[in-house]
């Protein structure tokens, strides 16, 4: 028998075809048929920048941007170049019992640019990861088990993380979570003041803004936050793994807020990071903590490897995050987001202010909620009120299925029961981008007004669909 190289490409051309049979028949047939039933079935075939292109070519706006992981923008050429040169140096990866080669690089260039005085990082792969260590980390340094935790936060799906977020549809018929964690509202002080009094809490962790609704706090919410845990002796947890590393048009959405290392700033103790982290190419996250946090539970030989995880420093993460670093400073990615997000915003403010679903466009950078509320006027009620009966989390749908079939813009509903649409689209976003977005926006929601529009359409056609079976 001959011995045949590997052919990725001829494997990914004759399976292509089977894309979404195979993902039903081997991974998860409720979810193939959620993309079938909202026309979000497209043969995606390439990506680039802040594209996806499908297997006829055709191109599309991605406002998602893989969940938010893409600064750079999807497959670029430096960031792909430096994980081949990782490849191509035959670098000992993951040595196990020595220090891993790139690690300290990387970590050194986070503590450059974090918001705060800040020693040490810990690296693992996932965000969730990430807050569980930053959980433990918390416990550790306080010998407390409490865990205060936000009404729609998100901080992922690992138990200790899924602990603390305030999204129950995700918990829902799992059992217990970690019964020290307690919910409060967000940008609630007293709220957050009352529990703290208890003196039970090991931290309170808290996104800047909250991914699930681009909810944005008050301007000065953070920093009293930062007052009040210090008083009561409790960690602050600023999980900036989504809304970090460039997204909101700053280094750390946090710095909207006046954190940061200068006179009169203020800082976590904990910081976040994952997403962009590694340009979208490998799982990367890091936990960015103070000297004081990180020998609390690094506190001797003993137990200088209590929190670890086997591929979290790997070269090719390390090397992916290294050069993400380089070429976003390089390419100003940040200055450029802020300034785009504003004129985004802008545009559909001045395209939708004349319907009257549109409540509002807010965010930062390129982190943006376009919100809807019920409508005055007694037909479009009627509408508006049938579709959320039908399912609180259905309306949007109503915008982004003509926004995708007619217009090739791919966007997101900002969480369950939310009539907001989010838009994260990759740092590299241009103007024109922009335009064609707000545009395709105002015809969407110009149809959505009419009456036999999409908004009666996508209701009738996701109403059937619920009642069939998950099959293939
Ligand atoms: C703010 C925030 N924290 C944590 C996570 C969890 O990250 P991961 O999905 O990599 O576990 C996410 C993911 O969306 C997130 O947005």
């Amino acid at each position: 028998m001959t011995a045949h190289t590997f052919d990725l490409s001829a494997l990914v051309a004759r399976r292509s075809p089977e894309l979404f049979d195979l993902h039903a028949e081997t991974i998860n047939p409720a979810y193939v048929k959620v993309l079938r039933t909202i026309g979000f079935d497209r043969p995606y075939l390439k990506g680039q920048g802040a594209y996806l292109f499908d297997d006829r070519g055709q191109r599309y706006i991605d406002c998602m941007g893989g969940y938010a992981v893409f600064a750079l923008g999807r497959n670029h050429p430096g960031v792909r170049d430096a994980i081949k040169q990782a490849m191509d140096l035959d670098l000992p990866s993951l040595p196990g019992i020595g220090p891993f080669r790139l690690a300290g690089m990387l970590a050194e260039e986070l503590l450059k640019i974090a918001p705060g005085n800040f020693g040490k990082v810990f690296f693992a792969s996932g965000g969730g990861e990430a807050v569980d260590a930053a959980i433990k980390m918390a416990r550790g340094y306080t010998g407390r088990e409490g865990l205060l935790y936000c009404t729609r936060a998100y901080h992922g799906l690992t138990i200790g993380a899924l602990s603390v977020t305030g999204n129950h549809e995700f918990r829902d018929g799992l059992g217990d979570m970690l019964r020290s964690s307690t919910e409060i509202p967000f940008n609630d002080l007293n709220a957050l003041e009352s529990e703290l009094k208890k003196g039970t809490y090991a931290a309170f962790i808290v996104e800047p803004i909250q991914g699930k609704g681009i909810n944005i706090p008050s301007d000065e919410y953070l920093r009293r936050v930062r007052e009040l845990c210090t008083r009561y002796g409790t960690l602050m947890i600023l999980d900036e793994i989504q809304a970090g590393l460039g997204r909101c048009g700053a280094w750390f959405a946090s710095e909207h807020f006046g954190a940061g290392r200068g006179a009169g700033q203020w800082q976590a103790d904990i910081v976040l990071v994952a997403k962009a982290l590694s340009g979208g190419f490998v799982p990367t996250s890091a936990v960015i903590c103070t000297d004081e946090v990180h020998r609390s539970i690094f506190s001797s030989m003993n137990n200088c490897s209590r929190i670890q995880n086997t591929f979290s420093m790997n070269d090719l993460s390390m090397a992916a995050g290294l050069a993400t670093l380089h070429y976003m400073r390089q390419e100003q990615t940040v200055q450029k987001c802020a300034a785009v997000g504003q004129r985004l915003m802008e545009k559909i403010r001045e395209k939708l202010s004349r319907f009257e679903m549109f409540k509002e466009v807010r965010g930062k950078g390129l982190y943006i909620a376009v919100e809807f509320h019920r409508p005055r006027s007694m037909a479009l009620k009627l509408q508006w009120d049938m579709i959320h009966k039908l399912d609180p989390s259905l309306f949007c749908q109503a915008i982004l299925m003509p926004l995708l079939s007619e217009h090739r813009i791919l966007a997101q509903v900002a969480g369950h029961r939310l009539d907001v649409i989010k838009l994260s689209p990759a740092l590299v976003f241009s103007d024109q981008d922009a335009e064609e977005v707000a545009g395709a926006l105002e015809q969407t929601v110009e149809q959505c007004h009419r009456l036999t529009g999409p908004l009666w359409q996508v209701g009738k056609k996701l109403a059937e669909a619920k009642l069939k079976p998950a099959g293939v």
